[in-house]
């Protein structure tokens, strides 16, 4: 690597810092560069809540691409692999997690932890970003307000909620809701990498922005994350099944986002009419 950047890499660079500054954003930081990964799928992280799901659109293009961790976490072998029951392979999952304290959310507040739910041969799965109060009350994920506006989204696409996969990107609550800060997100999602290579779904819902710039490592608004499906492989899974061509990853909003911008519902059920339409999925009809 150069330790002189070229002067017109310097200044995109500069440029982009200062876009950053300029709404707000002063902690970010880039994931280290492994095969398959574009450099500027830069992440972004931010305290500011009004910019977790609408940031302001931006003329550059997204950039698709896997999400990968500490290539050291990826190498390691992992208790599931090579079980091919994914009941079993989740059960050691949560076994490895323990009662965990990777990360500083152990100590602040949490009452446990809150793994996943669902079908472990789930066709869908939802990713939302960190348990809220019901969830860490209840140990499941979405079960509060927003856990009923989204059983409500999976009933229209004509499934039951038993049938998907919910998981978030951290599994234990953030202290008053906050946004899970970069390094918690990086100590718990190689958990949600591994339980994504054991459902192995067809295709992932990133919940919200958090949830979406965490699988996919990509820093952008969601108007433009949205609308697209992405080829999606957690780190790790290539080498646990080389028979698994990996899932489609969409982005849509997060309920409690709908819930506090309704008029956005309609934009959230075209992304999820796009999952059905490819999982050949048909809508609730009103009479059922
Ligand atoms: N919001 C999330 O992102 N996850 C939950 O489990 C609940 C609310």
């Amino acid at each position: 690597m150069p330790s002189v950047l070229d002067p017109q890499l310097r200044r995109a660079l500069a440029e982009r810092v200062r876009y950053y500054h300029e709404l707000g954003i002063y902690d970010f930081y880039r994931r280290e560069p492994v095969a398959g990964i574009r450099p500027e799928s830069a992440l972004l992280s931010t305290s500011q809540p009004e910019l977790r799901e609408e940031m302001p659109a931006r003329k550059s293009a997204v950039v698709a691409t896997v999400a990968e961790g500490n290539i050291f976490q990826v190498l390691t072998p992992k208790p599931e692999q090579g079980i091919t029951d994914p009941v079993a392979a989740l059960k050691l999952i949560r076994e490895d997690l323990g009662d965990c304290t990777r990360c500083k959310l152990h100590k602040q507040g949490r009452k446990q932890i809150v793994f996943g739910v669902g079908n472990p041969r789930a066709e869908l799965m939802f990713v939302g970003e960190g348990p809220g109060a019901d969830e860490d009350t209840q140990g499941e994920p979405f079960v509060g307000r927003a856990g009923q506006l989204l059983n409500n989204m999976i009933k229209a696409m004509g499934i039951r909620r038993e049938d998907v996969y919910i998981a978030n990107v951290v599994k234990c609550r953030p202290p008053g809701n906050r946004t899970p800060e970069r390094d918690e997100c990086e100590t718990c999602s190689p958990f949600l990498m591994r339980q994504i290579a054991v459902v192995k779904p067809k295709v992932v819902v990133a919940l919200g922005a958090v949830s979406a710039k965490n699988l996919l490592a990509i820093n952008a608004p969601m108007s433009e994350l949205r609308g697209r499906f992405y080829d999606f492989m957690p780190a790790g899974a290539r080498s646990s099944d080389p028979s698994w061509p990996g899932t489609k990853l969409a982005v849509t909003y997060h309920p409690a986002f709908l819930l506090r911008d309704p008029r956005q519902k309609g934009e959230a059920w075209k992304d999820l009419q796009m999952v059905m339409k490819f999982l050949g999925l048909q809508p609730l009809q009103k009479s059922e």
